[in-house]
């Protein structure tokens, strides 16, 4: 079982991103254990709070670290990703040396309710996975319109072509964190 670090980029409620990330943990459940990672009780990034640093920011770097693989499900805000994203990966990469992303397997998917499907804020923190040194899955992509009519009211995918897509999402995260992971130890097994 791979345990998945999963950093929602919207801190509401209700949002859709969570309704698309909690349906994928539902299609995984077999091989992945989803497990959501609190960002948005993270101060926002000071340099000074090294000297004594928050609980938050250690446990957001405890828990990237323990992950096999990070998934990032960001809203798409101005045609870019969530800051609360932006601010977790600056806390995740610092103290200097000790970058809890590095080398960990990482795939973004995200939607809206926009005909873009959160492409463009998808494909801003694309990038910056990459210069913080994670692994990235390149496909396949997950960004579509949202439309309330694809989910059940229990959290599952209600349309077929949907859930298919999804279900193949899942498969290739699955063989990638397999392909792209160092093999496990005895003790890490
Ligand atoms: C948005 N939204 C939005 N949608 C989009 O497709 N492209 C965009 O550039 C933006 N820009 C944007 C900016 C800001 C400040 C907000 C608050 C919203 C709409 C956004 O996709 C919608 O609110 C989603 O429902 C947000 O995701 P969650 O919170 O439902 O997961």
């Amino acid at each position: 079982m791979k345990n998945i670090a999963v950093i929602n980029g919207s801190l509401r409620k209700d949002s859709l991103n969570r309704t698309l990330a909690e349906a994928i943990a539902g299609l995984a459940a077999e091989s992945m254990r989803f497990q959501f990672v609190e960002i948005g009780d993270l101060p926002l990034y000071n340099e000074d709070l090294w000297a004594q640093p928050p609980e938050s920011v250690l446990r957001l770097k405890r828990e990237v670290e323990a992950a096999d693989a990070v998934l990032f499900v960001t809203p798409e805000y101005n045609r870019s990703f969530s800051p609360a994203i932006k601010n977790a990966i600056d806390w995740g990469t610092r103290p200097w040396g000790q970058n809890s992303w590095e080398s960990k397997p990482s795939a973004v998917i995200g939607t809206s309710p926009g005909a873009g499907g959160a492409m463009a804020g998808q494909n801003a923190l694309k990038s910056l996975l990459t210069v913080v040194d994670t692994v990235q899955m390149g496909q396949p992509e997950v960004y579509f319109q949202f439309k309330p009519e694809l989910f059940a009211a229990d959290g599952s995918v209600a349309d077929e072509k949907t859930r298919e897509f999804l279900m193949r999402w899942v498969r290739r995260f699955d063989g990638f964190i397999e392909r792209v992971s160092p093999p496990k130890t005895s003790a890490q097994a």
